[in-house]
């Protein structure tokens, strides 16, 4: 398993990937919307920074790769707003999901953990998930995540609890 920058030669898998959770009724795909806009054109608009929307800020999408198979993305945003600072967070990621539950989440948050060190040079980074995220939770514990705080949001009109985590990767 590798962490890569998305490239093209994973596009059909990547669908594939999206196709899986409608066909298994996760109401909420991670990845990036390929049926609304060019997902290569967005990735290098994020990655330096260009036609963002009001108050976001830049990031590095990376995919998990394994044998030719597209396994997971995540995102890292490159800094913090108040609205990051309060829900966000700085990294964002979702597995497959006929790859769940076998180590691939915990690998990819620590191959990207590196790479925000190396390439982005982070030094600590915050990464919340709702408190009902039993799965994520434990990926973010078993890299290192210190659990600052919970915190009540509102998101599309609903109070969701979050869980809010730090890692030092100085
Ligand atoms: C959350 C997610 C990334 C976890 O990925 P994964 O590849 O299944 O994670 P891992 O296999 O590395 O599992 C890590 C641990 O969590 C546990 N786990 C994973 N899914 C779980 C679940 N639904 N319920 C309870 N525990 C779970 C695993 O058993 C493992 O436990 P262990 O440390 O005791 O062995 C994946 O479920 C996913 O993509 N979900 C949808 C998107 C999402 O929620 N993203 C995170 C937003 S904050």
């Amino acid at each position: 398993m590798e962490l890569i920058l998305p490239d093209r030669a994973y596009y059909e898998s990547y669908l594939d990937a999206i196709g899986e959770y409608a066909l298994n009724h996760v109401a909420a795909c991670p990845f990036l919307d390929a049926a609304a806009y060019d997902i290569f054109e967005r990735i290098n608009d994020y990655r330096f920074g260009v036609n963002l929307p009001l108050g976001y800020v830049s990031a590095t999408y990376l995919w998990l790769v394994d044998d030719g198979n597209f396994i997971g993305e995540i995102s890292i945003r490159h800094s913090l707003t108040d609205a990051l600072l309060r829900y966000g967070g700085n990294i964002g990621y979702g597995v497959r999901f006929s790859e769940w539950n076998r180590g691939a989440g915990t690998k990819m948050l620590s191959l990207a953990l590196a790479y925000a060190k190396k390439e982005l040079g982070l030094k600590k980074v915050l990464i919340t998930c709702d408190d009902d995220n039993i799965g994520s939770a434990r990926v973010i514990e078993k890299n290192g995540g210190v659990l600052e705080n919970r915190v009540k949001n509102t998101i599309d009109g609903a109070e969701v609890m979050m869980r809010r985590y730090w890692i030092d990767i100085a």
